[in-house]
Parts: structure tokens; sequence; C-alpha cells
């Protein structure tokens, strides 16, 4: 049975989810945000260590402006809103992704969120806004050549945004598409991928557990064989 150490989302499907009701586009985030609490507050319970979350993407700032907005808005509201959640359920919150591109108060509530969780020892929730996986490559392989003159594999992953992070086991992507839009390119390499046609609000605890049953039971070889 293969251990679930890392669960990677991509919450896809919030503005159609909304359209279908006849709803703007914020209220499908909006009720995204919610899903977000429901869906980390269940992967602490099960006992996984880590928990990234695709909020915001380093191609969405092209949405339109009101609805960048909206998700900036959301995004301050939750950092404010869900410490005592955090807290209480032992979670410490983590970003990745480049947060020098957002608002200085914004960057000073999250600092403050990551502070006041730090010492939680269970589930690490960790959201990847502003967040690119070839951005966050290009910015390791900089910053490497700052000290080395030639980057080896160990020396490109302390300087990822994940260094430190373990590599993800189970990469879920709801909404329908079956692509990985540019996230964690690396550290999901050797990924389980999960393709779900739920839309991120609809998607629930019972989906999740069904693909995590069905994870614990494949047989992962990275690159070699199975021994008998
Ligand atoms: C994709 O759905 C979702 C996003 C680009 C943002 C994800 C944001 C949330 C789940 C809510 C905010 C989260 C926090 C933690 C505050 P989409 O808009 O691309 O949906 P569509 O494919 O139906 O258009």
């Amino acid at each position: 049975m293969n251990d679930l150490v890392h669960l990677a989302i991509i919450m896809d499907g919030n503005g159609r989810w909304a359209k279908r009701q006849g709803k703007e586009r914020s209220f499908g985030h909006k009720e995204g945000a919610k899903k977000v609490r429901e869906i980390t507050k269940y992967a602490a319970k099960m006992g996984i260590k880590y928990l990234t979350l695709y909020a915001f993407s380093t191609e969405n700032w092209n949405r339109p402006k009101t609805e960048v907005t909206v998700l900036m808005k959301l995004l301050s509201k939750y950092l404010h809103s869900e410490i005592p959640t955090l807290l209480e359920n032992n979670i410490r919150f983590d970003v990745i992704g480049d947060i020098s591109k957002f608002s200085a108060s914004l960057q000073k509530e999250i600092t403050y969120a990551k502070e006041m969780t730090a010492h939680c020892t269970g589930l690490r929730q960790i959201l990847a806004i502003n967040y690119g996986a070839q951005d966050e490559i290009l910015r390791a392989i900089n910053k490497s050549l700052q000290t080395h003159s030639e980057i080896t594999k160990e020396i490109l992953e302390s300087n990822l945004d994940t260094a430190g992070i373990p590599a993800v086991d189970v990469l879920i992507r709801t909404g329908g598409d079956c692509r990985l839009s540019n996230f964690l390119l690396w550290q999901a390499a050797y990924a389980e991928l999960f393709f779900s046609k739920t839309l991120w609000p609809d998607f629930s605890v019972g989906e999740l557990e069904t693909i995590v049953s069905e994870y614990k039971q494949t047989e992962r070889r990275f690159g070699g064989v199975v021994t008998p």
C-alpha cells in the first residue's frame, strides 16, 4: 500500500459551476474557497502531510480585471478568516509562487498567516499563488547559478519554492480537462494523476476517498521494475 504524503490539486471549474446556475463567475470562486476549507480539514484528518492547491497561476493575471480583483479579495479574506481554523486543526500555512507581485498589504497578510501557524505540526497547506512551474524552475536555475557553475538535481531542488517538501504523490485535476497547466512540473514527475469531471465546488470528500483508495492500490515503479 502506498503512503500518501503529498497531495496536489488543480481546482478547476469554478466559473462553469457558477454559470450553470446563472450566477457570476465570482460566485463560483467563493464556493471554491469554501471547498478549500472542507478538503483541507479532511486531508489533515486523513494524516496527509502536504496539500498543495493551485489558487492563482502566473497566467491568471490575463483574466478580466474584475475577476482578478475578486480572487485577490478572496485570498485576503481567506488569510484573515482562516487562521483560527488552521490553528484548531494543527495546520501550517505556506505558499509557493512569486508573491513579490502582490500588493504590499497582501504580502503582509501572507507572512502573518505563515508566522501564526509556523509551529503547527500536522498538515502543511500550501497555496500556489502567482505560481507557474516554468517561472519557478527559471527562478531556481538563476538562483543556483549565483553560487554554482554546474547545477545538480539537489542544488536545483534546494532553490525551488518547494525546497524541503517531498515530491507529489497524487495530483488531482477537477473540471474535466486533462492537462497540468504549468503546475508542479518538476515535483510531479512521478505523481499519480487523477482527472475528475467534477467541477471544483462540487468535489466531495467521498470522491477524494475513492481517489486515495485507488492510489493506495497502484503499483508505483518510479521507472524501475517490480521485485517479485
Ligand atoms: C479555476 O476555475 C480556478 C481558479 C483559477 C482559482 C482557484 C480559486 C479558488 C478555488 C478560490 C480561492 C481560493 C482561496 C484559497 C482563497 P476556473 O475559473 O478556471 O473555472 P472554469 O474552468 O470553469 O472557467
